[in-house]
């Protein structure tokens, strides 16, 4: 199994449950933002070793193509992608560049060594703003940024080769908000520079290493005024991917499905939520609206535990405890950590 940026949030906890599960990972990462210090922490918690790891640029197809004339890799979980909505507002070359260049870099490898079952990591901000109440997988596609509308042309290119080639078997996952850590305290959600997102923001206001959350829009129609998101354990999203892997064969082709707990938090649920599993308290403003987002996104992800018999285990307070956990067994992130040596090209 071969898993790009496996060293990154969702990778690095796939990786441990693809090893607990007794499969054989690879790793292609480019640290851009990861550390090659989280794998020997994956290591640690599954008890098995990583079969190699490789830092490489996924738009990089020598070093990719060599990965695979190396290792015989039946599938690909593919996680490697930039995916910031503002800085993407900023930098849509950037963004066009690593996520639609990087899949095509992938797949050209892929074809070139006859692999053809793929699970793609997607987003459900490719809805845009589609308005209220849970949405499923047939509501039309509307990206309102670069990272958004990178990640849908991703999805129609895979379409696309699977309309194509009956040989492919794509399985793409939407997630809605990935949130937590391994419950272990090992690994977590430890973005370069100050965090883009609500929850690795909260636990570092926790910590003491930010002053004050701002609350971006207190004038939204929802329950609070904040703006409401479907807040997913990346524990449960990581299963969901481990599960997908027995689902290649089901149908042909490329089949979509919402990742999401079905239950929409708004943003002072979740401070209130992260002051109760840390006991601390969250100071925080409530300022202007942040370009880009959304009232509501919240996800019916009926489709899945209908197919696959999938659905999450865990709630908010686990996520909030999880996250706690790991924000202060680092309370600098992975800074500091013992590294993996990593195979150069
Ligand atoms: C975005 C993307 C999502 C992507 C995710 C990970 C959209 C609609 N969603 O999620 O596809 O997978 O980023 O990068 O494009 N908030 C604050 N203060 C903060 C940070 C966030 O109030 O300091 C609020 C936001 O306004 C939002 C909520 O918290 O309402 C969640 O924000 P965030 O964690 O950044 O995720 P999304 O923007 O929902």
């Amino acid at each position: 199994m071969l898993v790009t940026g496996g060293a990154g949030f969702i990778g690095s906890h796939l990786c441990v449950e693809l090893l607990d599960h007794g499969y054989e990972v690879i790793v292609v990462d480019d640290y851009s933002n990861s550390t090659p210090q989280v794998l020997p922490r994956v290591e640690r918690i599954a008890g098995r070793f990583v079969g190699a790891v490789y830092e490489l640029d996924i738009r990089d197809r020598r070093a990719l193509s060599a990965v695979f004339d190396r290792h015989a890799v039946d599938a690909v979980v593919h996680c490697a992608g930039l995916k910031a909505v503002g800085p993407s507002t900023r930098m849509p070359v950037e963004y066009y560049d690593t996520n639609v260049g990087g899949l095509t870099a992938l797949l050209r490898s892929m074809h070139d060594h006859g692999v053809h079952q793929l699970v793609y990591s997607s987003t459900c901000s490719i809805y845009g703003d589609a308005g209220r109440g849970p949405l499923d997988e047939d509501t039309p596609a509307q990206p309102t940024n670069p990272y958004a509308a990178s990640k849908w042309l991703g999805e129609q290119i895979l379409a696309d080769v699977c309309l194509r080639r009956h040989e492919y078997a794509v399985l793409c996952l939407r997630y809605f908000n990935p949130v937590g850590a391994h419950p272990s305290g090992l690994l977590g959600e430890d973005p370069a520079g100050d965090p883009d997102n609500l929850m690795p923001y909260v636990a570092q206001v926790a910590i003491g290493r930010q002053e004050r959350l701002r609350v971006f829009g207190g004038d939204y129609p929802t329950g609070d005024g904040t703006a409401v998101r479907d807040y997913l354990h990346v524990m449960d999203a990581v299963e969901a991917h481990r599960i997908a892997l027995d689902h290649f064969a089901d149908a042909p082709g490329m089949r979509v499905y919402n990742l999401g707990v079905g239950r929409g938090r708004s943003v002072l649920e979740v401070v209130a939520a992260f002051s109760e599993a840390s006991g601390r308290t969250i100071p925080y403003d409530i300022v202007p609206r942040r370009p880009g987002d959304v009232a509501e996104l919240v996800a019916d992800a009926s489709a899945v535990a209908f197919d696959w018999g999938w659905r999450p285990r865990r709630d908010l307070a686990d996520v909030c405890r999880d996250a706690w956990r790991f924000q202060q067994v680092n309370p600098h992130g992975y800074a500091g950590a013992a590294r993996r040596p990593t195979q150069k090209h």
